[in-house]
């Protein structure tokens, strides 16, 4: 195991202590709000400035990019943390929430944990060397129709610019014959659950760096593919990100495209 996946872990798993101790005490806990449908708890913030510090020791001198501490600036390696995703499951008791950290160096994604506090499953990957779920090493699945696929997704609630595109797109995910569409509420956990063979594809519009910087990793060193919504390379900028094996993740593409706006090309 690569160094730095050892480091990342110790930090998931520390913000993940804090999130199943105070997941016990939820009617007590400090929430402030961000923005319309979005919360952020003293959870959340416990939970970055433990991953921090702990990055922060083993690597003084890497950058940072943080949900909610921002960008602190510092070499070419970027941490990119998101100390609890599925803030909106937790602060309802809904156990499906995630911590996801990753490593960028130039640019490129190095290395990535996400952590399942719940069901203590750490779901790991490092560049070439494929992708661990524990000690198990991870494949996506090999299916290769819509028809009995299982895809995850995330369904707008913040931004509904694209409510009405993305609601055509579900109809057709779901008139594909799939055999269902689920919305499991932690971007995280669905990529690496794509990575895990857990669900076939997913996609969702408009995440940030942090959802899925590290699931991203997880899905390729599976042997899976992530792109934006036209096939391309630009998720990290758009947020839009379709994931899955490879004749799934072209299918998807090819199911989606008919509805493809000007905004939504990438
Ligand atoms: C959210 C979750 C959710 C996704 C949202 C994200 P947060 O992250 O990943 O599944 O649909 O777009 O913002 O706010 O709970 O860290
Ligand atoms: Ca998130
Ligand atoms: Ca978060």
């Amino acid at each position: 195991m690569h160094p730095m996946i050892t480091i990342a872990s110790r930090a998931a798993r520390a913000a993940g202590n804090i999130q199943r101790r105070y997941l016990e005490h939820l009617d007590s806990l400090t929430i402030s709000s961000k923005g319309d449908n979005d919360f952020v708890s003293e959870v959340d913030k416990a939970s970055e400035q433990v991953i921090i510090d702990t990055l922060r020791k083993a690597y003084p001198d890497h950058a940072i990019l943080a949900e909610e501490s921002g960008v602190s600036a510092g070499n070419e390696f970027q941490w990119i943390i998101d100390p609890l995703d599925g803030t909106t499951n937790y602060l309802h008791g809904i156990p499906q929430f995630a911590v996801s950290i990753a490593l960028r160096r130039k640019g490129v994604l190095e290395h990535g944990v996400v952590f399942d506090p719940v069901r203590d499953e750490m779901f790991s990957a490092s560049r070439g060397s494929g992708a661990m779920l524990n000690d198990r090493r991870l494949r996506v699945t090999n299916r290769k129709t819509l028809k009995g696929a299982i895809i995850g997704t995330g369904i707008p609630f913040r931004d509904r610019r694209h409510l009405d595109t993305y609601l055509a797109m579900l109809r057709d995910m779901i008139t594909a014959d799939t055999a269902g569409i689920r919305r499991p509420g932690s971007a995280a956990l669905d990529f690496a659950w794509v990575a895990a063979g857990r669900f076939d594809g997913f996609w969702e519009l408009g995440l940030k760096p942090w959802d899925f910087a590290a699931g991203a990793l997880l899905v390729k060193e599976a042997g899976g593919v992530v792109s934006d919504l036209a096939g391309g390379d630009d998720y990290f900028n758009t947020g839009n990100t379709v994931a899955g094996n490879i004749r799934l993740h072209t299918l998807m593409l090819q199911t989606l495209k008919p509805h493809l706006n000007e905004q939504l090309k990438a």
